[in-house]
Formats: C-alpha cells, structure tokens, sequence
C-alpha cells in the first residue's frame, strides 16, 4: 500500500560545469538533493529511492541524513514546519535517465509493493510539496499515469536545418512537461520492462517514463505543474534558484 518516490540523482550534471554531480551543488547553503527528497518528505511520501552515481554513494548518504533534510526543509518551505522522518536508501543509477529508474524500480521490488511510485528528478530542487501530494493523489485505477505541465507562454514556431522558419506550432495544446511523473507501480513496472525490451529503437528513446507509457498506447494524463518545479540544467538556472531563495529571507 501508499506511494514511493524514486529520485534520479545519477547524472553527472556537465552542463551545470560545478565539477560535482549535479545533485551535490549547493544552492541557499543546501545540496539540491536535499531540497528534492525534503519536499518529498513534506508531501507525505514515506519511502524514497534515490539513484546516485556508482562511486558517489556514501557522499549521497551523507545528504539524505534527517538533519541535512531538516535543514532544506528549513530553507525552503519554513512555513510547512519539520518534516516526517522517512527510509530513503541510495542505490547505484545506471547509464542512462531510464536505467537509473530502472535500477531504483529493482530496489523498490525488493520492498513492500507501494500502489504509486513518483519518479522526480533532484535537478528539480524546490517542486512545492503541495503539487507533489496533487500528483500521487491523481492516480487512480482508472487513471494510472498523470504528470505535470505547464502551458506554453512563447510563441513556437518550426525551422529547418538553416534557421528558416517552416511552420508555427499552435501552442493551445501544447505543454512543458515537468516531474514528479505519477505512476500506479504496476504500469511503470510494465512501461520499463516495454522499455528495456526496445532499448534500441531509437523512436522509443524517451527522455521521461510517461513517454514509455505513450509508447505502449496507453493514456497519460497532465495536470497543472508549477512553475517552482523548473529544472535545473545549467549555471545561469542556478543563480536564478539562488535569488529565489535569497528571497525567502
Ligand atoms: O541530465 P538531466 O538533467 O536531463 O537529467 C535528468 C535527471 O536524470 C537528473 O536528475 C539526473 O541526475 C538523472 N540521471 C540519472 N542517471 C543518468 C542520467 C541522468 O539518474 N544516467
């Protein structure tokens, strides 16, 4: 019964250039995993995986002790109070964003079999925990996958290879996907394994588990995401999400 999450943490972050996994830097004096499992924590979701790089686990450890939690609970959201104590183990990622899950999919096997797994990305430090708890609570029977988006607020437009411009896009229907991606444990169980049996057709190589989900034919719901949730990917990101923080006192 209830909901886990897995937090994928096992890229390398190059494009951040910190010389550090992405997950480690520092932003308002706290690593950003911290803040992601902490806001995970606060959403009420008692057990969390998280994929670390290989060689990087007991610095990982380290971040996801109660009191480094308590701390970016603390920094970021102080008016939600202490969060819960929660059991989060660190397990090796793999090569890629879908093996990391994959890898933290086995991890959870392993475990008592929660109805709703969320997977989220650390580089989404400060995703409000009130979106966390909307997104595992949409997920239904009939409903077994629902992420977050957010509308389009720029006008898009399609080039070609030159920089030509080929087409508008009609932004209507369009959205940015964000995480926590929500998911019932058996259909992200089915969506990897339809996955892992694929990994070489390129057409399927998707950048999130709803695409896997997609790409079985079966319905992805979206609901409002929150702008909060941006990613993080690269130094410029990082200073904006440390001016917000500075923000907050
Ligand atoms: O690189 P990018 O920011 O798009 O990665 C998205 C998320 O996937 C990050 O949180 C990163 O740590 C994670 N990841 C992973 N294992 C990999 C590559 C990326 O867990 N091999």
């Amino acid at each position: 019964a209830g909901c886990a999450a897995i937090v994928t943490a096992a890229g390398s972050g190059n494009r951040l250039g910190a010389g550090i996994p992405k997950a480690l830097v520092e932003v308002g004096g706290q690593p950003m995993l911290a803040y992601a499992v902490a806001s995970m924590a606060l959403a009420g979701i008692p057990t969390i995986i998280v994929t670390a790089p290989a060689n990087e686990l007991a610095a990982f450890e380290v971040v996801v002790a109660d009191e480094q939690l308590q701390a970016a609970a603390a920094r970021a959201w102080p008016e939600l109070g202490i969060p819960p104590s929660i059991e989060v183990r660190i397990a090796a990622g793999g090569a890629s964003r879908q093996a990391s899950v994959a890898a933290g999919l086995e991890v959870l096997a392993e475990m008592e079999r929660p109805e709703v797994i969320l997977v989220h990305d650390a580089a989404r430090p400060l995703t409000p925990p009130e979106m966390i708890a909307r997104l595992a609570d949409a997920v239904s029977e009939e409903q077994g996958a629902v992420i977050p988006g957010l509308a389009v607020a720029d006008t898009l437009k399609r080039v070609d290879d030159d920089g030509f411009v080929t087409g508008i896009i009609e932004r209507a229907h369009l959205r940015a996907i964000q995480t926590p991606q929500a998911f019932s444990t058996d259909l992200l169980a089915r969506a990897h394994a339809y996955g892992a049996a694929r990994a070489s057709d390129e057409a399927l190589a998707a950048t999130d588990d709803a695409g896997l989900v997609e790409a079985m034919g079966e319905a992805v719901r979206v609901i409002d995401g929150d702008a909060a949730a941006s990613k993080i990917t690269t130094a410029a990101d990082l200073a904006a999400l440390e001016l917000r923080l500075a923000a907050l006192g």
